[in-house]
C-alpha cells in the first residue's frame, strides 16, 4: 500500500474509486522511462501504473516491458504513429488485456472501437476544446488535458490551468490533468479543480524503477523550471514523423541551442552525451531533486495534497 489510507480517502474520485485505486495518480505512458518495473512500483503504490511505447515502440519491446510487469492493474499508452507503423502492436496490447490504453498525437480514433470491444477503456491526450470535442465524440472514455508545460511530446498551445478549466466546463466523462504536476500542491490543485486523477510524467520519470538512462537523470536533478523548451528539433534530425503541432518539451542543451548535423546528434545519443542527447522534461523538472522510488514520490505528493486539500475544513 502507498499512501497512507487517510490521505487516500481526501484524494479519492469517483473515477480513482471505480478503478480501484487507492490514489488518483496514473504514471504518464513515458517511452524509454515508463516500463514494466515502473507500472508495477505506480500501481503497488496505490495509483494506477502504465507502460509507455514511444518513438521506438515495438511489438517486441512492448512484449519485454509486459514481462516485467507483476500487477494486473495496469494501462499501456501508444503514440498514434508508431501504432500504425508497427503491425500489430495495437492487437499486443489488447490482448495484454490492460484496464486502459491511450493512443495519443493524432485526431484518428479508429482504434477506438476495437479497444472498447475489448472492455477496456480509452484516454488519449488533448490540448484545447476543439481537441477534447473531437475525441469525446468519437467515444473517448478518458480525456487527459495536457497542459504545454509538460514534458514530452504535445501541443505547444495551452497551459494546464486555463486548458483544465475550460475541457471540465464541456467534458462528459472523466478528466485527467497533465503537465506539470509533481508535488501536493499541484496535485491538490487540480483535485480541486474537478479532475478525475493526475498523469504525471517529469515527476515520475526520474524514479529508480524508471527506464532512464543515468546521463538522463543526472541532467534532470541538474534543471530547474526553467531549464526545458519546446522543440521539433530532435525529431526532424532524427527525421522522426511527428506531426509538427505535438513538438517535444525537452531539457535545453546545445543542441536545442544550436541544431548539429544528423550524424552528430546520432553519435551523442548512442554516447549518453548530454550536451546534444535529448531529454524530454516538463517545467515541474525543478521539483526532481532526488533519485526516489516511485513510491516515495506518489506518498509524498499524496500526503501533502491530503493536508492542503483538508487543511481548512472545519472538523
Ligand atoms: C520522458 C517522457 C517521455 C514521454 N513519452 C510519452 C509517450 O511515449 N507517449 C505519450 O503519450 N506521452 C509521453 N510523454 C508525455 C506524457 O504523456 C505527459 O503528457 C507529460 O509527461 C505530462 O507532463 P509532465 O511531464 O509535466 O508530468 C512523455 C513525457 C516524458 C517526460
Amino acid at each position: 500500500m502507498g499512501a497512507n489510507e487517510a490521505a487516500d480517502s481526501a484524494l479519492a474520485t469517483a473515477w480513482s474509486r471505480e478503478l480501484g485505486l487507492h490514489v488518483p495518480i496514473v504514471n504518464a505512458p513515458m517511452g524509454g522511462a515508463a516500463g514494466g518495473r515502473l507500472a508495477t512500483a505506480v500501481t503497488n503504490a496505490g495509483g494506477f501504473g502504465m507502460i509507455g511505447m514511444g518513438s521506438a515502440g515495438s511489438v517486441q519491446a512492448l512484449e519485454r516491458e509486459l514481462t516485467e510487469l507483476k500487477t494486473d492493474r495496469f494501462g499501456i499508452g501508444l503514440v498514434d504513429w508508431v501504432r500504425r507503423r508497427e503491425t500489430g502492436l495495437l492487437e499486443t496490447a489488447i490482448n495484454a488485456k490492460p484496464a486502459l490504453i491511450s493512443v495519443s498525437f493524432a485526431d484518428n480514433f479508429d482504434w477506438v472501437e476495437s479497444v472498447r470491444d475489448a472492455g477496456i477503456l480509452t484516454a488519449t491526450q488533448v490540448y484545447d476544446v476543439p481537441s477534447a470535442h473531437r475525441a469525446q465524440d468519437a467515444g473517448v472514455d478518458v480525456l487527459v488535458a495536457r497542459g504545454s508545460e509538460g514534458g514530452g511530446h504535445g501541443a505547444d498551445r495551452v497551459a494546464l490551468m486555463p486548458l483544465l478549466d475550460a475541457v471540465l466546463e464541456i467534458a462528459t466523462v472523466p478528466v485527467l490533468a497533465a503537465g506539470g504536476i509533481g508535488s501536493g500542491r499541484s496535485l491538490a490543485a487540480v483535485l480541486a479543480a474537478g479532475a478525475s486523477g493526475a498523469w504525471v510524467g517529469t515527476a515520475l520519470a526520474a524514479a529508480t524503477e524508471s527506464l532512464l538512462p543515468e546521463f538522463a537523470r543526472l541532467a534532470m536533478l541538474a534543471a530547474d523550471s526553467a531549464s526545458t523548451t519546446s522543440t521539433t528539433a530532435f525529431d526532424a534530425a532524427l527525421d522522426l514523423p511527428w506531426p509538427v503541432e505535438y513538438p517535444a518539451r525537452v531539457l535545453r542543451n546545445d543542441f536545442t541551442e544550436q541544431p548539429l548535423p544528423t550524424e552528430v546528434l546520432r553519435a551523442a545519443i548512442a554516447a549518453d552525451d548530454p550536451r546534444f542527447a535529448p531529454v524530454d522534461a516538463g517545467q515541474g523538472v525543478g521539483l526532481v531533486t532526488h533519485i526516489e522510488s516511485a513510491a516515495t514520490v506518489i506518498d509524498r505528493m499524496c500526503t501533502s495534497a491530503a493536508h492542503l486539500l483538508t487543511r481548512n475544513r472545519p472538523d
